[in-house]
């Protein structure tokens, strides 16, 4: 039998995803908004054969804490991401595009046309991650004072995600023959009218552009909650998940793996991609001392920030090299509830000062640091037992720590026959081994 085949995303941060990446990046200082950079990190990715190249956002600034943020390029300086993957797609061929929109301040029109634009710009290559977003900084840019409650932002999210497919069906596959002898531009039989009246929306029309090459975009949804499962299990083919350790990463890639059954869907319509930070070294140690030379670099009050905002709690005035008192932790949480829970454990159960705390702290994933063949150990180890069907990649220090891995790893995992050699076909759907989704309308009688 041959190796499971491992799949990889980039989560792509221009400088890297260490907050004091941009401190000690070759990137260049404006990497932000520098379009040409973009492209060549995304130009490598591809030379490293990855599925995915993915943006995530929340269309905000930060609005208070300005002298701390000051010190962090992460929020505050970014393109809007469709924006950004339809200039990507100009300059790869065959790298997928994802790109995060919140189902909790668009609307599903605006959404659905968005993706199936950039799926025909990129010729098949766009997926979108629904995510019902989890700050209030957000919510005040579209008319809300703080985010509706978790449930309350599920339920919108099914109802948007209905719509949007919805709309994606507008046409059938070959609704335009665009045939000048005939005068025939589109067939109005192939048409199929959306009319929903939900309890958050109304959309009476269709999508004004031909079906989307992959028929709908790859759908990738990052919830963890119970909520958030349940939605991934009824409606996403790409889930990234965000589990500490091997036992926990098991636990989700069952529990969410068994959830689908009962929406009629196979093991093999949703991969399930672990989120991993890699940093090469020629050794082990050689590689810790890379990593910890960040850590070195990370301000404190950036280290606070990042802990008190998925803590959803103010941890200013703490003193940092003594334990942090269980009564920091709130009661609940109403933003990210796996880092929230990730945090709340680590206060519990390793009693740290709250400079280890914030330092130790990683949002949703594993740093992994070792040779090539450590980490592809590693990643073999979790794909051979049910902890993942690949890995959300993101790099400490890009495009450095992208270039080791690229060069170093890559063929490491394919002498081991877990990774391709080339790309076998030119689609997200395909990099991904996921079905092209049928049009709703076809064999059924229209009106
Ligand atoms: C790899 C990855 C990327 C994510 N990207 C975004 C993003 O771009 N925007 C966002 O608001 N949340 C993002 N999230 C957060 C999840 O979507 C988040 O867990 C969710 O919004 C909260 O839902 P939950 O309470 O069901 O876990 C991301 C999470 C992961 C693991």
């Amino acid at each position: 039998m041959s190796a499971r085949q491992i799949h990889l995303g980039l989560l792509a941060q221009p400088f890297g995803d260490h907050p004091a990446a941009w401190l000690k990046s070759r990137a260049p200082l404006n990497a932000a908004i520098n379009i040409d950079y973009y492209r060549e990190v995304a130009k490598l990715a591809e030379q490293g054969l990855f599925d995915l190249f993915f943006i995530a956002d929340t269309p905000a600034t930060r609005t208070d804490n300005l002298s701390v943020h000051s010190r962090n390029p992460e929020y505050n300086d970014r393109f809007e991401p469709i924006t950004l993957l339809s200039a990507i797609a100009g300059a790869t061929r065959y790298i997928g595009l994802g790109a995060t929109a919140s189902t909790s301040f668009y609307e599903p029109y605006n959404v659905a046309r968005l993706f199936a634009s950039l799926d025909h710009i990129s010729h098949g290559r766009a997926g979108w991650n629904i995510v019902t977003s989890a700050n209030d900084y957000a919510a005040r840019n579209y008319g809300q004072d703080k985010l509706p409650p978790h449930d309350q932002r599920y339920q919108r999210a099914r109802e948007f995600f209905q719509v949007v497919s919805s709309l994606w069906d507008t046409w059938e596959d070959d609704a335009f023959p665009y045939d000048r002898q005939q005068c025939t531009y589109f067939q109005p039989e192939k048409y199929h009218l959306t009319d929903h009246h939900g309890e958050y929306f109304n959309v009476h029309g269709g999508l004004n552009i031909a079906r989307a090459p992959q028929g709908h975009p790859v759908i990738i949804q990052a919830g963890s909650s119970e909520t958030g499962k349940a939605f991934a299990a009824e409606t996403a083919e790409v889930v990234f998940a965000s589990d500490p350790n091997l036992p926990a990463a098991q636990k989700f890639y069952a529990d969410v793996k068994g959830r689908l059954p009962q929406f009629g869907r196979l093991p093999g319509s949703l991969k399930i991609l672990a989120g991993l930070s890699v940093v090469v070294g020629e050794s082990k140690a050689e590689a810790q001392d890379k990593y910890q030379e960040l850590q070195r670099m990370l301000h404190p009050d950036v280290g606070l920030m990042r802990l008190g905002q998925d803590l959803e709690a103010d941890l200013r005035g703490l003193p940092l090299d003594e334990p942090v008192p269980e009564s920091m932790i709130p009661a609940k949480a109403n933003f990210h509830q796996a880092y929230f829970e990730q945090i709340a454990s680590m206060i519990r159960e390793q009693k740290l000062t709250l400079r280890e705390l914030y330092s130790r702290y990683e949002r949703g994933k594993v740093t992994l640091c070792g040779t090539p063949s450590q980490i592809v150990d590693h990643m073999i180890e979790w794909t051979e037992s049910d902890a993942a069907d690949g890995f959300m990649l993101s790099f400490h220090l890009v495009p450095d720590d992208l270039a080791d891995f690229v060069q170093k790893v890559v063929p490491e995992m394919q002498r081991r026959g877990v990774y391709r050699k080339n790309y076998h076909g030119n689609t997200l759907r395909d990099h991904l081994g996921l079905a092209r989704p049928s049009n709703r309308h076809v064999g059924t009688v229209s009106e």
